[in-house]
């Protein structure tokens, strides 16, 4: 039988039906709530608020699992390969050799980027940063590409898709050239995604940069687990402006923007600025622990903490240990390895972190991963959003499928003045 829960407003009882998630998980459907009681419900972060039923990603923050299409995303490690993690969660299943190969091949067909887009670089300030390019830069798509504005068969959809994800890697490489004042170097349409990412960002006109097979595992990895972690905030921020039936490149921009914010997916970059002060002398890490408990103090110790995992961020756990593997093959150790361990150690013995459950969360070690590929900070968090492009354009398209969706339009409770007259105040106006 339909479970439901009973509400009692004075003494009216309202019942309310309960949905049931795959994993047992259960929600209060308060669809009809405002229509039957005259009542909204107040949360103000969503933390208590599901937004869509999904068939993308499972999270279960209370025992660090995190799966995508039902596969835990330990599976993906021994040999990662992010095209097919892509096409798996856009596709909704592991794709065939010969899909996975068709998929490939798109990508290499779109991986230049139309003169015109190429152009707009050199109007960019050398030191713009990368983040509001890239928004820029995949909005512009919408320019060039008019054809996929609308995409209601499913050919010109997968199509779309292989563009924004093979282009996000030129639009991304591009601007790191840009900004050291380097000549473009092209795609190559021989190499595999990662590596040619690596080849755009690091070869030069005469000499190749070679990938060893750490370097693109590594990449591969960092692109995986960052793929698609249900509805945080760039991905509903993709969901909210999707669902006025914006396009997808429009859509994809604004998830930009959203993860760019600290508290999001820019924490990586604070997380290694903070290593690096400690690292300077700048900072001790105990006095980087006090400062981060202080309630006076804004700082917060980045790359801790997350609104889902109260256990572990299983992210984290995998990347911890990449680092550590990946980096004992460099010929000098990096210190700010010892450092993160040190803070980690410190925060995990200190009943601050410990009470209010704040664990180490992806970004606290993949900035170091991303540095010993020698990517300088400020393109973190653009990788970040090439791992996270595949979530985004799911999301997209499953709410984009969804003959029930609706704009998302949330309410609020209002606090301003009461009713008040308006009166002229007789001082005259110049101009407008
Ligand atoms: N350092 C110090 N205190 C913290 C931290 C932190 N990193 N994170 C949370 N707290 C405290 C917070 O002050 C609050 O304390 P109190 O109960 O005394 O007021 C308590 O822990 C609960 O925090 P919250 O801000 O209510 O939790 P939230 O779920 O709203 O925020 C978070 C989650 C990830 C924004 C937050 O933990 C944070 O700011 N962490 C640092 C930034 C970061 O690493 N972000 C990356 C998140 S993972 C990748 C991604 O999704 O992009």
């Amino acid at each position: 039988m339909a479970q439901k829960v009973t509400l009692l407003i004075g003494d009216r009882r309202v019942e309310l039906p309960i949905v049931t998630g795959t994993e047992g998980e259960r929600a209060i459907d308060i669809t009809r709530l405002r229509e039957q009681t005259g009542l909204i419900t107040y949360d103000p972060s969503m933390g208590n608020t599901g937004t869509c039923k999904s068939g993308i990603t499972f999270i279960d923050g209370e025992r660090g699992i995190l799966r995508y299409r039902g596969i835990p995303i330990e599976q993906f490690t021994d040999r990662p390969n992010f095209v097919e993690v892509a096409w798996l969660l856009i596709f909704g299943r592991l794709p065939s050799r010969d899909e996975l190969t068709q998929f490939s091949g798109l990508l290499t067909e779109n991986e230049l980027l139309h003169e015109g887009l190429g152009h707009q670089f050199q109007h960019i300030p050398v030191n713009a940063p990368p983040m509001a390019i890239l928004s820029a830069t995949l909005s512009n798509l919408s320019c060039y590409h008019q054809e996929f504005l609308s995409l209601e068969d499913s050919e010109s959809f997968a199509e779309a898709a292989a563009r924004l994800i093979s282009k996000v890697r030129t639009i991304a490489a591009l601007s790191y050239r840009r900004s050291r004042g380097l000549p473009v170097i092209y795609p190559d349409p021989a190499m595999r995604y990662c590596a040619n990412f690596l080849h755009m960002m690091f070869s030069l006109p005469y000499k190749q940069y070679v990938v060893t097979p750490e370097i693109e595992n590594a990449l591969n990895l960092i692109f995986i687990l960052h793929a698609d972690h249900e509805q945080n905030c760039s991905t509903s921020t993709v969901r909210m402006v999707g669902s006025a039936r914006a396009n997808l490149f429009a859509s994809c921009a604004a998830g930009v923007c959203a993860l760019w914010g600290p508290l999001h997916g820019g924490a990586n970059v604070e997380v290694l600025q903070m290593l690096q002060r400690i690292h300077q002398g700048g900072l001790s890490p105990e006095e980087c622990i006090r400062q981060a408990k202080d309630k006076d103090n804004p700082f917060r110790l980045y790359g801790f903490g997350h609104r889902v995992y109260k256990n572990f961020d299983p992210r984290a756990a995998i990347l911890k240990e990449a680092c550590d593997r990946v980096l004992s093959t460099l010929d000098r150790p990096d210190p700010l390895l010892d450092i993160a361990r040190k803070l980690e150690e410190l925060a995990m013995a200190d009943p601050y972190f410990v009470d209010r459950k704040l664990y180490p969360n992806v970004d606290f070690y993949s900035g170091m991963l991303l540095r010993s590929m020698g990517i300088p900070t400020n393109m973190f968090t653009v990788c970040f959003a090439i791992g996270r492009l595949p979530g985004w354009i799911a999301q997209w398209k499953e709410q984009h499928d969804d003959p029930t969706s609706k704009i998302l339009r949330p309410r609020q409770v209002y606090v301003g003045p009461a009713l008040t007259e308006y009166r002229a105040d007789g001082s005259e106006v110049n101009g407008q």
